[in-house]
């Protein structure tokens, strides 16, 4: 069986479960009650009929801002303080390979540009199609799929992946205990959710973004809704899962450096010389204002990771 075809024998109807039939325009499910097209790129379209309320106004919403959402991303002091996150991310892992991964709200991918090397075999589910689209240009092949799907209802089956990834897409899923539940499902016992995601524990990003969310265009405030650990680490107890790393990043650099989508002004800063230099001597800056007495949940991106336990029971 060639690696692309593992990776969609784990697909499943999202509304009954039940295994696939495949052809060059649709899939259906055995008891041939649900049928989904396939786009003319090759991405079956799980969320077109079956999609929550929630999940239809992201998808609009990522589809209407696909392209300036990707160009905010490749600044060079957005990336250069990516790359910063992307080290820490990278030093909360597990070392080696990663077997089958699923990135959840993938968007273009972010997770798999990332660890791709370490990626047996992935799927990447997201509900909107411009995003998809650049996924599948850059990243689709023989290793990984992408398939449109809502996040609370993944079209995959039972125990299929060894590790979940989620870069900035918990935070646009209101209902946390059946994303979680969800990802609980899809993950083998023993498996690994981890995550990168906006976090507020901290007064001041709080009230910024609470300001921020109302009054910026590229953002929907009803599907905005960044983690406290108060509220996140209970539900992923709830559905079964127990918390391995809460660790907290970003403060006054990423504030000005990040966020380029939402801060306009930001965007002029990759005409300074050196951008790339000073973007990442904030964020060691940032680094060490966390490590400061009582400062370690003060900042505003969360990385965390959370194990099913190897009984695979709750
Ligand atoms: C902030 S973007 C993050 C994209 C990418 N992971 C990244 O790091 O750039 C959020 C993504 O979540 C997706 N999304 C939001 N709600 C979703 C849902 N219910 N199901 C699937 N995808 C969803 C959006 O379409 C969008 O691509």
């Amino acid at each position: 069986m060639s690696l692309r075809s593992e990776v969609l024998e784990t697909l499943v109807c999202p509304v009954t479960r039940e295994a696939l039939t495949w052809s060059d325009e649709w899939v259906a499910n055995s008891s041939r009650s649900h049928r989904y097209r396939i786009s003319e790129s090759g991405i079956p379209l799980f969320a077109e009929e079956f999609c929550s309320a929630e999940g239809r106004i992201q998808q609009h919403h990522y589809d209407k801002v696909a392209a300036a959402y990707m160009e905010s991303l490749a600044y060079p002091h957005t990336l250069a303080y990516t790359e910063a996150l992307d080290d820490a991310f990278l030093a909360l892992m597990e070392k080696g390979g990663m077997g089958r991964v699923a990135e959840i709200c993938c968007g273009r991918g972010e997770a798999f540009r990332l660890l791709r090397e370490r990626v047996g075999a992935g799927v990447g589910v997201d509900v909107s199609i411009s995003m998809l689209e650049a996924a599948r240009r850059e990243l689709g092949g023989e290793r990984i799929a992408f398939v449109q799907g809502d996040a609370t209802a993944l079209p995959i089956a039972d125990g299929a992946y060894d590790n979940v990834v989620m870069f900035g897409g918990i935070h646009h899923v209101n209902d946390r205990e059946k994303l979680f539940s969800e990802v609980f499902r899809i993950l083998k016992p023993g498996g690994r959710f981890y995550w990168r995601e906006p976090v507020s524990d901290f007064f001041l990003w709080r009230l910024l973004r609470a300001i921020i969310y109302r009054l910026s265009p590229a953002l929907d405030h009803e599907t905005e809704r960044p983690l406290l650990y108060r509220e996140t680490v209970p539900v992923l107890e709830k559905v079964g899962f127990e918390l391995r790393r809460w660790e907290t990043y970003g403060f006054l650099g990423f504030c000005f450096f990040m966020n380029s989508d939402v801060l306009v002004f930001n965007r002029a800063f990759r005409f300074i010389p050196g951008i790339r230099a000073i973007t990442r001597g904030f964020a060691r800056l940032d680094e060490l204002t966390l490590k400061l007495p009582g400062m370690s949940r003060a900042g505003l991106q969360v990385l965390g990771v959370a194990q099913k336990p190897a009984s695979g029971t709750p």
